[in-house]
């Protein structure tokens, strides 16, 4: 008897459809702590070529030709907590599937936030976008800190001239 090819990384014929669909558009729709996350991850698997093991009665995927590298992949979340959480769960999977140069090349990869991701972009055409390659994401209190100096210096010399 053969056990799961990947121990843990089981899914439920829901996440299976999910995960093994590529050739169209896939819209998952799913209460808090339902299982998105692994479905991504699995999904991001299936589609480097990682060998799953269906759930019973569920036929066998193959990706064949529809293979592809991590460069090929843009996975985007809206916080940083997502985005860690499926960064860890990705990289942990890839190990214990034996993928180790995928998983060290994670970091490297477009799987992050909308924000790192359009500051990839921004950076990567920065003479076509005319901006600076060396911007940085800004938290929160740091914009609130730039929008407050930024204001006082436009609006100084506006009072004084008046
Ligand atoms: N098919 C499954 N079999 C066993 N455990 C599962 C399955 N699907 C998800 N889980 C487990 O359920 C928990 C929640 O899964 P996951 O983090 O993927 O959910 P989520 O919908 O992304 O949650 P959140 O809304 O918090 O982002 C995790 O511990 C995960 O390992
Ligand atoms: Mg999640």
């Amino acid at each position: 008897m053969t056990g799961p090819k990947l121990p843990g990384w089981e899914f439920s014929p829901q996440q299976w459809d999910a995960v093994t669909t590529v050739d169209q558009h896939v819209l998952v729709s799913a209460g808090a702590g339902t299982g998105k996350t692994r479905t991504v991850v699995g999904r991001i698997l299936h589609l480097l070529g990682v060998e799953l093991t269906p759930p019973d009665g569920a036929p066998k995927a193959n990706i064949g030709s529809a293979r592809c590298s991590l460069q090929d992949i843009a996975a985007i979340t809206f916080t940083n907590a997502a985005a860690a959480d499926l960064k860890k769960k990705l990289r942990d999977a890839l190990l214990l599937a034996g993928r180790r140069e995928e998983a060290y090349e994670l970091d490297l990869s477009r799987i992050g936030t909308i924000h790192s991701f359009c500051l990839d972009l921004l950076r990567e055409f920065a003479l076509q976008s005319g901006t600076n390659p060396r911007d940085e994401l800004v938290d929160e209190a740091n914009s609130i800190h730039s929008l407050h100096a930024s204001s006082t210096f436009m609006l100084i010399p506006i009072a004084s001239a008046s």
